[in-house]
């Protein structure tokens, strides 16, 4: 089994589902020295399978894949009718028509099975913690697992249940925040206190993410106990990665100097650059995946035009210090 004290970059290129992540991305910073992530968010079983070929075929190194978690929820029907006609308007501008507020698992037990065959190095999850079982059968086939935490509470329950490793995240991070419970308010703990008292908590190596954008910070959160550090935005402006333009350009451009949490394009808490779309949906409701497939088609069409007032950005808070570059130049920029 993997051991992520041995990895020659203790840098982990965090799973960025949506499109950032390509096979290309995460076999470049395997091969960089690092650890790279597949997302398997959003993406049916056979595209993963499909994306683990891909990377494989451009690194003989250790390989990550990230699943989705996603508890029944059962969204408020009434706030999320009246969410529908807040956004209406947006949608109408953009010529889209908003999408079906349904729950689905984001297609678990494929994804789970696609794992279980192809065996990837480490398989982490996030939004919640497997079964005791499906960690067992997992390590049982060498993967180590690891699962995301964002409080002390989530990290022993995880450990309990058998998880080999944790990533803790940061309210700094980029992204959705991994939180179990979709109607808990975040912790806002920072990620350093965050990390010592989840080290002090469990006897598992911890990787830590959220808001590290230079060798500094990498090298913080190994004196503070983690194994490695998981680092997402840092790599969007990669060339291998497939951040779309919009929001390359809106990580380029100066003016956009604050990130920020919402909840307006997915109902689960993320951070990403602050935008019209964000300051003024403030009152989203809870209801995850409801509100991400009710705003995907608006989502998808703000990109298209270009609009990064309404697409989401997501982006952590050390965004500014995001860099041009290959993922090699990157990742070597990140090492201590
Ligand atoms: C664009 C984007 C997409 C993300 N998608 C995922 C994902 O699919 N799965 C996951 O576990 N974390 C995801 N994250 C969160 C990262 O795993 C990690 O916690 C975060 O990037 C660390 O903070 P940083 O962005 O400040 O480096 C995403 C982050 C970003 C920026």
């Amino acid at each position: 089994m993997l051991d992520l004290r041995e990895l020659r970059v203790p840098v982990v290129g965090a799973p960025m589902a949506g499109g950032p992540t390509t096979p290309a991305l995460a076999a470049a910073v395997t091969e960089a020295g690092g650890l790279g992530f597949l997302a398997a968010g959003y993406r049916g079983g056979d595209a993963l399978a499909a994306d683990l070929e891909a990377a494989r075929a451009l690194t003989s190194g250790p390989l990550g894949v990230n699943l989705f978690l996603v508890a029944p929820f059962e969204a408020d029907p009434a706030a999320v009718d009246a969410y529908r006609r807040a956004i209406e308007p947006e949608a109408t501008r953009l010529g889209a028509a908003l999408g079906e507020p349904r729950w689905d698992d984001d297609d678990w037990e494929r994804k789970l099975e696609v794992v279980l065959d192809t065996r990837p190095e480490v398989v982490s999850f996030t939004f919640g913690c497997p079964s005791a079982d499906a960690l067992r059968r997992l390590a049982d086939r060498n993967v180590l697992t690891a699962v995301t935490v964002t409080t002390v509470a989530e990290a022993r329950s995880a450990v309990a249940r058998g998880a080999a490793s944790l990533a803790v995240q940061g309210p700094e991070a980029g992204g959705h925040r991994g939180t179990w419970d979709l109607e808990a308010e975040p912790d806002g703990t920072p990620l350093l206190e965050l990390l010592a008292a989840v080290v002090a908590a469990v006897p598992v190596p911890v990787v830590a993410g959220g808001g590290i954008a230079d060798a500094a910070a990498v090298a913080g959160v190994l004196d503070t106990g983690a194994v490695a550090a998981q680092v997402g935005t840092a790599y969007l402006l990669a060339g291998e990665a497939g951040t779309r333009p919009v929001h390359r350009a809106a990580l380029r451009d100066p003016s956009t100097a604050e990130t920020g949490v919402t909840r307006a394009y997915t109902g689960r808490w993320a951070r990403g650059l602050v935008n019209r779309f964000m300051t003024e949906h403030r009152d989203a409701p809870p209801g995850y995946p409801q509100l991400h497939h009710l705003t995907a088609p608006l989502r998808a069409a703000a990109a298209a035009a270009g609009d990064a007032q309404v697409a989401h950005l997501w982006a952590g808070t050390g965004h500014a210090s995001v860099r041009e570059g290959s993922a090699a130049e990157i990742t070597a920029a990140l090492t201590p």
